[in-house]
């Protein structure tokens, strides 16, 4: 059966990826953003009841992160509305090991909606379409948590269970944890990217403190800032995420896209190439 499916965050990094993997299977689409027609913002709770209208179904991305002050009101506000709209099934995506996402996941297993979380790890997507490409452009990425053994998951894979999830009632009521097929620090990483692009790259371990700092004299706001710290303490720092699981593979039936094949895949499009006028 083909449904109508809100892909909230759908001109993001797994959204963007959702929408296509459904549209391909000839399910109807509505991207949910700012940017969309109906606008979708989850800081306008007013916007949340047309968005919804008509779907089946809904991919929920919340924004930035669902740790942030905010995001369970937000959560219980969509779920509410989602019911009353006649939504039947919800995937969320969530943070493995992040323990404060964990009240934003009870909010929907009790919504009284279908439901599957996606519990993702790190993404690989961070070092090509978000906050760490910059510094890999720079060739100096100066990150904290350096022992952190962070099993960096590929947003492909993120999308593809989530398209699984949203398409077979088999995965109904289950919490998927997705990871990649090994641990990598940060160091290695980085040393991944280099080689992959013939670039000298270099990984500077600092402490948290200064890299609170180095995000303060970026210009990034108070509760950006506490965000970061919580990601690369709580989350990174958690042993419960330093760990492989083989969800992907369970719902894929092939294993998870390793960094090394991300980081060639990358690598030959272009994009990590030393910008111009960059000094070598
Ligand atoms: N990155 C990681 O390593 C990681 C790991 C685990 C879990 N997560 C979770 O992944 C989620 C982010 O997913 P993603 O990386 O796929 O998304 P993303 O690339 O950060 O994209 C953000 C999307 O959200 C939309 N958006 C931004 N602000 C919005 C707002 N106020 N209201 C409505 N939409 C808004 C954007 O479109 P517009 O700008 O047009 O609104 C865009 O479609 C977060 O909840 C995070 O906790 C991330």
């Amino acid at each position: 059966m083909k449904d109508n499916i809100l892909v909230i965050g759908g001109t993001g990094k797994t959204g963007r990826r959702v929408a296509a993997g459904l549209e391909a299977l000839g399910h109807e689409v509505r991207i949910g953003a700012r940017s969309a027609e109906p606008s979708f913002d989850w800081d306008d709770p007013t916007t949340f009841a047309p968005a919804l209208r008509g779907m089946d179904k809904a991919y929920i991305v919340y924004y930035p992160d669902l740790a942030v002050p905010g995001a369970k009101e937000a959560i219980t506000t969509l779920t509410e509305t989602a019911l009353k709209e006649g939504v039947e099934k919800v995937v969320l995506l969530s943070g493995k090991g992040e323990k404060e996402a964990e009240a934003c996941e009870e909010i929907v297993a009790h919504s009284g909606l279908r439901y599957t979380l996606v519990r993702a790890s790190w993404f690989n997507q961070n070092f090509s379409e978000s906050f760490l490409l910059e510094p890999i452009l720079a060739g100096h990425v100066a990150l904290p948590m350096p022992n952190a053994e962070i099993p960096f998951v590929d947003a492909n894979d993120i999308a593809e269970v989530a398209v699984q999830a949203l398409t077979d009632d088999q995965y109904d009521g289950q919490t998927l944890e997705v990871t990649g097929p090994r641990k990598l620090t940060f160091k290695q990483i980085v040393e991944t990217v280099a080689a992959a692009t013939g670039r000298d790259i270099q990984y500077q371990p600092i402490s948290l403190d200064d890299y609170k700092v180095v995000m303060k004299n970026a210009g990034l706001p108070d509760d950006y800032v506490w965000l970061f710290t919580y990601l690369f303490s709580e989350v990174l720092g958690n042993a419960d995420n330093q760990v492989v699981t083989n969800d992907v593979e369970k719902v894929l039936g092939r294993k998870a896209i390793d960094f090394q094949e991300f980081a060639r895949k990358t690598a030959a499009t272009g994009l990590w190439d030393q910008p111009v006028g960059q000094p070598l």
